[in-house]
């Protein structure tokens, strides 16, 4: 098949380059000319474990192509996947101007039966917006899907091979088939379903991990009151297999470009509909409270009474890990953004390193310093912090470290280290939920 992928962000990026190893003529089309270019070239915007490959391979083999043209691709293509970014505004609604536009010139430039099919996750009832559009441009026969993408940012290409689902919302057989058609090399139960419950799918899936997320960092909090062990409680909890391990493990909070925002979005929609959904409003606030908690349990780390807690001044914190998870550089709602600010608001003064999130990090971050090494970070400072999981921190030589550090603290907001080992070594040592 010739397909059409507007937008190069993460999932249209993903998307193109696994269409494309499936065999099919692909072409990915951005307004970003500077974009486009240096993709032409293999060089991909962000940090992705094996995408720059696949693309590089696939370019190669001439099946796939870049261009900030519509007109080069959508004509050509029997179909046309939106993949735009829809951020939140400053009102916590979607940013919907990308995804219209992107509409309209494919609409304009529609030739032969075309399926436009939706990736981008759109407010639940837009389709019919999105519909009107079309209509008043197209010369020719279309028509609509929906079909939600999950990917998961650092293991976005295995993720896309691998998927557990597929979602196919439409109402037409012809569009199924042809969804069906293209996903057919590809593994994962096959859901056909209608273009609003598609959409669904998408907010209710990552509502609930985010709600697992909460749940587990709630449950960190009654550990941390009762004395109990969080570690050893999500291993029983999730060893139910109703349960299920994954994401279930607490931390510093949820982040990234999807949990936070499509939480808020879905309770925002919901409340268009007249449901005030309770549990995701809990699961918003269980996230905001992680922070709150770690800056607390820095102070009183450092013996600081909560009146003197006010004030870090003069306290320098080593904070490792930026990156709102492994494997990525992506600093969109990542923890760290809050857990910073909230330390240099009390005073104190960051260092911090992250393996690849350093350069995305100063444009949002500018006032603290950053370090390329993760031993010049925590050189002289009064603690080091934990914020992001990544494998080369649990490596850490802690013997070098205790020499390094002002006094031997560690806040380890996601658990990295064995509480019992690194206690053994002299550190003080706080966890969460244990
Ligand atoms: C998520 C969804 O998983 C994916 O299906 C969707 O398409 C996009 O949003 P992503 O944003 O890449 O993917 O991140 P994910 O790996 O799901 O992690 C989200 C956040 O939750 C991270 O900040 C992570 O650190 C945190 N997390 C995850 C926890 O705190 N505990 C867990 O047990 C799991």
């Amino acid at each position: 098949m010739t397909i059409t992928v507007i937008g190069a962000g993460y999932v249209g990026l993903v998307t193109a380059s696994v269409f494309a190893e499936l065999g099919n003529k692909v072409f990915c089309v951005d307004i970003d000319e500077v974009k486009i270019a240096n993709l032409k070239k293999g060089i991909v915007p962000f940090y992705e474990p094996s995408l720059g490959e696949y693309i590089s391979r696939n370019i190669n083999e001439k099946r796939l192509f870049f261009t900030n043209s519509y007109g080069q691709s959508v004509p050509k293509s029997q179909i046309v996947f939106i993949c735009v970014g829809t951020p939140p505004k400053e009102n916590g609604e979607a940013n919907l101007t990308y995804l219209f536009s992107a509409v309209e010139e494919a609409a304009k430039n529609l030739k032969g039966y075309t399926l436009i099919t939706i990736k981008s996750t759109i407010p639940i009832g837009f389709e019919d917006d999105l519909e009107a559009l079309v209509k008043k441009y197209a010369k020719t026969k279309y028509e609509f899907a929906s079909s939600p993408e999950f990917l998961r940012e650092g293991t976005a290409i295995s993720d896309s091979l691998h998927p557990d689902r597929i979602i196919i919302g439409t109402n037409s057989k012809k569009a199924e088939k042809m969804l069906l058609e293209l996903h057919a090399p590809l593994p994962g139960e096959r859901i056909i379903c209608d273009m609003r419950s598609a959409q669904l799918i998408k907010y209710a899936s990552n509502s609930f991990l985010a709600a697992k997320i909460s749940f587990a960092n709630a449950l960190a909090t009654i550990c941390e009151r009762t004395g109990a062990d969080v570690t050893k409680v999500v291993q029983g909890v999730g060893a139910d297999k109703r349960i299920g391990h994954s994401y279930l493990y607490p931390g510093v909070g949820y982040g990234g470009s999807c949990l936070p925002k499509d939480v808020l979005a879905f309770i925002a929609q919901t409340r268009n509909f007249d449901y005030d959904f309770e549990l995701l409003r809990a699961v918003d606030a269980i996230n905001n409270g992680q922070v709150a908690s770690l800056v607390n349990k820095v102070r009183q780390s450092l013996n600081l009474t909560e009146k003197q807690g006010k004030n870090l001044a003069g306290v320098e914190i080593a904070v490792l890990g930026l990156a709102f998870k492994p494997n990525t550089d992506d600093m969109r709602d990542a923890p760290s953004i809050k857990i910073i600010n909230s330390f240099q608001d009390l005073g104190a003064k960051v260092t911090a390193y992250d393996p690849k999130a350093n350069e995305a990090a100063k444009k949002i971050l500018p006032d603290i310093k950053y370090s390329d090494d993760l031993y010049e970070a925590i050189s002289n400072k009064d603690l080091m912090v934990i914020v992001t999981e990544w494998p080369e921190f649990a490596e850490i030589d802690l013997e070098k470290a205790k020499k390094l550090l002002k006094k031997p603290v560690i806040v380890d907001g996601r658990n990295i280290f064995d509480a019992k080992k690194v206690r053994a070594l002299g550190f003080s040592y706080t966890g969460v939920g244990r």
